[in-house]
């Protein structure tokens, strides 16, 4: 905590040379903006002259910092995404592409976007996330600068494939699937044809519709966007919301820089009455929450009620995030907020463990805080990080699906009462601690880098330059193929003379 505060006055102290920055950020949901909003602020901060175009307001205010923003309706209003429980990660994919190419059409038509397109600014960098919403790469064609990627999540296969980045299915799972690195052999299968499908369903079906939006919208001389993979495949550089300690070791390419943790602060004292209930529990408080996208309000009925009856028979006080004023057959232990400052009740001693949905933003709080999981995962990533915190001994694992009164009272009481669950969280958290520069530092550091350099041509490797046939040395396995064949047919022929010029010998000795 120490390290934030000090990292955040030095970045205050630093002194910037004042580049123009863009910040391109149209997903509107919370959990994307906590992870790309506090290094545009820390920029800001820093003296830049920062821009950003988002979905609401971040609540930051400096005379170098404008906030472009629109109508936006928030992800979870497009239906109850309870109900996509059930979806395989096939599907979810072409959820997810329906949802990306409805959020950027909204983003994108509006007079924000439009103004934008035609303005005469000029920019030095420009700062974009890489998710649903890649037609906002037509607007690095049309400022003509370099520009820095920016993921609230690990590499995709689709950052992968951006970057050129090797990541083999043998031991690389996708950070859609539940696997860890050692995986089996039908687990390898999921993973190859996952990535592949993946791949595939993106290239073929979900770009040319992000395409047609950019051709449609961002078109400002008329004439068509050029290629929107071309233009990604020119990426300076791209900042990932990840850590090993969340993920599995793997390889990077030089221009993909971990930062995981960006928006962890320093904590704040708690609001009186809920520093008076924390105090006053007397067995410990259970916080549960699904973090600020989700809404508990909307999970199946039958699984409330599972949840209500399981908190009822806890010795312990639960603090409920529940998106109502009231709640039906709410037990005597139980207290609901709409909303609940969960970092800073993630730093309270009387905090037994947190039943989270293992979004990775949440997870990250709390084991920067030091406390032990009971994960209940939706969907996404979230799956693969519960499972990855419980291989790291800190966090029980129950699924959604099958979820029972009984499993959510036994997970509790074990994670409560086991201390094995704390000492994992105290270890892993001292280890990402112990090796952590302040990520926020080390993003806006690269930011810089990119702004100085022009670009970040000495890190970018020349994979994304290469085609096909050369990437897999298709060309080079012909030509040793080619080679092999031609010394097989010169030693069959050699052999064949040296044969028939000994034959005759040997018949004439055979004559004798
Ligand atoms: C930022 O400015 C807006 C309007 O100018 C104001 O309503 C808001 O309270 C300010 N926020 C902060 C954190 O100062
Ligand atoms: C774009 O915005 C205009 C004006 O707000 C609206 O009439 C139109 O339906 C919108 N188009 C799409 C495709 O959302
Ligand atoms: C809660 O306990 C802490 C530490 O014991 C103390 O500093 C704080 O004042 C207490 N708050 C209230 C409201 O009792
Ligand atoms: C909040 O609770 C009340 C009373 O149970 C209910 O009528 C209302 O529909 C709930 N609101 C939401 C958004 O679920």
């Amino acid at each position: 905590m120490n390290l934030i505060a000090t990292c955040f006055v030095l970045g205050l102290a630093g002194g910037g040379e004042g580049a123009r920055i863009l910040g391109l950020f149209p997903i509107p949901g919370k959990s994307h903006l906590s992870v790309t909003s506090p290094l545009m602020h820390a920029l800001a901060k820093k003296g830049h002259d920062v821009t950003v175009f988002v979905p609401f307001h971040t609540g930051f205010n400096a005379s170098n910092y404008r906030e472009i923003t629109y109508d936006s309706i928030p992800l979870d209003k497009h239906g109850n995404i309870m109900d996509y429980l059930n979806m395989n990660i096939f599907l979810a994919h072409i959820f997810l592409y329906y949802m990306g190419t409805l959020t950027t059409e909204m983003a994108l038509n509006t007079t924000g976007a439009q103004a934008l397109i035609k303005s005469e600014e000029k920019f030095d960098i420009i700062v974009m996330e890489q998710f649903f919403n890649e037609a906002f790469l037509a607007y690095v064609h049309k400022f003509k600068c370099p520009f820095v990627l920016i993921s609230a999540f690990g590499p995709t296969a689709t950052i992968n494939g951006i970057f050129g980045n090797s990541a083999p299915y043998s031991y690389v799972p996708s950070e859609f699937l539940p696997f860890g690195d050692r995986m089996t052999f039908f687990e390898r299968l999921e993973n190859t044809i996952a990535n592949l499908y993946f791949d595939g369903s993106r290239k073929y079906y979900y770009m040319p519709q992000q395409q047609a939006l950019a051709n449609k919208y961002l078109s400002d001389t008329g004439k068509e966007v050029p290629s929107l993979e071309e233009i990604e495949s020119q990426a300076d550089l791209i900042l990932l919301n990840s850590h090993h300690i969340f993920s599995t070791p793997r390889p990077y390419m030089e221009n993909m820089k971990n930062v995981a943790g960006m928006h962890l602060k320093p904590s704040k004292p708690l609001p009186l009455d809920l520093q008076q209930y924390m105090n006053s529990s007397k067995n410990g408080v259970i916080l549960f929450s699904l973090g600020s996208a989700m809404q508990s309000i909307l999970m199946p009925d039958d699984k409330i009620k599972a949840l209500k009856g399981a908190f009822e028979r806890l010795p312990y006080d639960v603090l409920w995030k529940w998106e109502n004023d009231t709640m039906e057959n709410k037990p005597k232990n139980v207290r609901i907020g709409k909303w609940l400052p969960q970092s800073d009740i993630l730093t309270h001693p009387n905090l037994k463990l947190f039943i989270t949905h293992g979004g990775i933003s949440s997870l990250m709080e709390t084991v920067y805080h030091e406390v032990p999981i009971v994960g209940i995962p939706l969907f996404g990533d979230q799956r693969r990080n519960i499972k990855i915190a419980e291989s790291k001994g800190y966090a029980d694992y129950v699924d959604i699906l099958t979820l029972t009164e009984n499993q959510v009272y036994n997970a509790v009481m074990n994670v409560a009462t086991n201390p094995k669950y704390r000492d994992n969280v105290k270890k892993v958290s001292a280890y990402w601690k112990g090796e952590m520069n302040h990520p926020l530092d080390v993003a806006v550091h690269w930011v810089e880098y990119v702004l100085k350099n022009g670009g970040a041509k000495l890190l970018k490797a020349t994979v994304t330059e290469q085609n096909f046939i050369q990437y897999f040395l298709l060309d080079v396995g012909f030509a040793i193929l080619l080679l092999l064949i031609l010394t097989c047919i010169l030693i069959r022929k050699t052999f064949r003379l040296l044969c028939r010029k000994s034959r005759p010998k040997m018949t004439s000795k055979k004559n004798n």
